[in-house]
């Protein structure tokens, strides 16, 4: 959501660096583009709505620079349109902005009583006039920026221009990712790391209220007190290779596939040594007595399973919320209660402001995060994290997987610490993996996926149903569909379809069915039958241990029986690939579905 590159050097076109940087931020979502660059002690402005070909088209790639900003902006105050579009200047500030400002009209309100006005609609064009009138006051920018956090009030990531100094940027962060990339003779501002790894892997994590000075030769960090500090720089151990397509007509379908290695790598540290090799590396699990599980969109999905899993084998109630409730909810908690926040990026605003009111009321708090050094991983008491590599699609898959495995992973290690499972038990579950990676890798050549994908590619309207854990993972599937292909699902609990839903199934609906739950298979079977007696066009996924012909489906799809952990590896590959080859059906930008952003860092 919103990403910011900045460079400044002599040895590269900053223009360049600008246009590769704002490609390789494309996956966070946007709907304009634009770069400020430095020419001749002269700042220019391009900036061009929609896609980053739009803006490319209107650049003199000619033209040195040494000094440059660029933003690809997901809107948020005022429509996306080119006024609205960053970088902003005023006066003798230009600047590019992630995040939102929530006193920008108490801001405006003063600064137009000071004489500045202004063309668009943004919070952002407020900070501009802001730190120009500061500079003006001040005329030493690290002072102006220090004035202006404490003006600012919300969340804000910005890179920052001067007219006055053609060699040098500046930014300052609060809540909204930033990170400083180091050159030779060169350095970066950048969102995130993918932007800059085609020259180099080295970063500075900018925290929270700091400020970056950076030339050329140098980067100055300003703590909150504007004392200038040594900070750790770090190694990004993504190679460039691995965040390429790698012959797969897009990410989505790279990361589908990359999902045996990804549990592999997730689980393997956890387990090496079978069961004595439990509780290692965790936090102590055994005197929690209740688990509160939040999180976002997909990463909630993963929390549903974890819910089952961990109150099936460790026997302890878990409660899972969706982040944006959560933070401004009554919590039931108290210090027996463990809150673990699920994220990919790490950075969901909701799912970092769920994390703080956790830890505002001294409650332990379990980050399971992919993105090293992000800021929820950097904020819980623990962390655990996923191995799923950079994932650049913005539908989630082989995270959401890596998630899942996690917490079941979880949920042996408190079953484990409350003497809840047996020793035994746990190493039949590990023995597992080896066919668990196997399956998944057929599951992954199966050829029906595009023949159902046919069937149903220009439907308006299906259902995806499931009871317990099959519920869970029907809501995921329901998600994957609709955010790539845009076709309406919904996802109920199968007994809960006749309560007002069923009244939306007509002659060939599809309904996709779930069964992979012994226990409860036949009560399922029997809500299918209700679908298909009304016309459904019921597409069964199954478990070969409960698979039968009948006459209650049209399509199905049979999976191997695996244990209860793992079972939701194996059901969620035919759900992905059936989404994906629906979304290829249909033309739809796959790995940038319209309106979405893979880092969602505002409320
Ligand atoms: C769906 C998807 C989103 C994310 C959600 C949380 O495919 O990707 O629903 O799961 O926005 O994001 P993270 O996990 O980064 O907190």
């Amino acid at each position: 959501m919103c990403g910011i590159i900045g460079y400044v050097g002599k040895k590269k076109n900053a223009i360049h660096v600008l246009i590769n940087g704002l490609k390789a931020l494309e996956y966070r979502g946007y709907d304009s583009a634009g770069i400020a660059y430095m020419e001749n002690n002269k700042i220019n402005i391009i900036k061009e709505q929609g896609k980053i070909k739009n803006l490319e088209e209107k650049i003199d790639f000619k033209i040195k620079s040494n000094l440059g900003i660029g933003h690809t902006r997901w809107a948020t105050h005022g429509k996306p349109c080119v006024i609205n579009s960053h970088p902003h200047k005023v006066g003798k500030i230009t600047i590019v902005h992630n995040g939102i400002i929530e006193n920008y009209e108490e801001l405006k309100k003063i600064l137009i009583q000071n004489g500045y006005s202004f063309k668009s609609e943004t919070d952002t064009e407020v900070i501009c006039a802001l730190i120009d009138k500061l500079y003006n006051e001040k005329n030493d920018m690290i002072q102006v920026l220090d004035k202006c956090r404490n003006l600012l009030k919300g969340s804000y990531a910005l890179g920052i221009i001067n007219d006055d100094q053609p060699n040098t940027l500046y930014a300052i962060r609060k809540d909204s990712p930033l990170i400083i990339a180091i050159g030779e003779n060169e350095n970066y501002i950048s969102s995130d790391v993918p932007a800059i790894l085609d020259y180099t892997n080295k970063y500075i994590l900018l925290d929270n209220n700091e400020i970056a000075k950076l030339t050329d030769s140098k980067i100055d960090i300003y703590n909150i007190n504007n004392e200038i500090i040594t900070k750790k720089i770090k190694t990004f151990e993504w190679n460039i290779e691995k965040t390429l397509k790698n012959g797969y007509d897009h990410f989505m379908l790279k990361e589908i596939n990359e999902q045996p290695e990804v549990i592999k790598d997730t689980l393997l540290p956890y387990i090496s040594n079978g069961y004595k090799s439990l509780l290692n590396n965790m936090p102590c699990f055994k005197n929690y007595e209740k688990i509160d599980i939040v999180a976002c969109g997909s990463a909630y999905h993963a929390g549903l399973i974890g819910k089952y899993l961990i109150e099936k084998y460790a026997d302890i109630p878990v409660n899972v919320e969706i982040a944006s409730e959560y933070r401004y909810k009554k919590l039931f908690i108290n210090n027996k209660t463990l809150v673990i926040i699920i994220s990919q990026s790490g950075e969901t605003a909701d799912s970092l402001a769920a994390l703080r009111k956790a830890k505002e009321h001294n409650i332990d708090t379990l980050a399971i995060v992919n993105v090293v050094g992000s800021s929820i991983a950097r904020e819980a008491k623990d962390v655990l994290y996923i191995k799923a590599g950079c994932e650049i699609a913005v539908a989630t898959t082989k995270a959401y997987s890596a998630q899942v495995a996690m917490l079941g992973l979880i949920a042996l290690n408190i079953a484990k610490s409350k003497k809840k499972i047996s020793n035994q038990k746990i190493d039949n579950f590990i023995q597992d993996i080896d066919t668990l990676i196997n399956e998944m890798k057929k599951l992954l050549k199966n050829e029906n996926y595009l023949k159902i994908a046919k069937n149903i590619y220009n439907k308006n309207n299906l259902f995806f149903i499931g009871r317990k854990i099959d519920y869970a993972l029907a809501m995921e599937g329901s998600l994957k569909l609709k955010e790539i292909s845009y076709i309406h699902s919904e996802a109920y609990p199968a007994g809960e379809l006749k309560h007002g839903s069923i009244s939306l199934i007509e002659e060939k609906t599809p309904v996709f069915a779930i069964v992979t739950d012994k226990s409860i298979a036949e009560k399922t079977i029997s809500n299918i039958k209700e679908a298909k007696a009304r016309g459904a066009e019921v597409i069964l996924i199954i478990t070969d241990e409960l698979d039968r012909e009948a006459d209650f489906y049209d399509e199905k799809i049979v999976i191997p029986k695996i244990n209860d952990l793992f079972q939701p590896l194996l059901s969620i590959i035919p759900l992905q690939l059936i989404s994906y080859e629906v979304a290829k059906l249909r033309n739809c930008d796959i790995d940038k579905p319209r309106n979405l952003a893979k880092s969602v860092t505002v409320e």
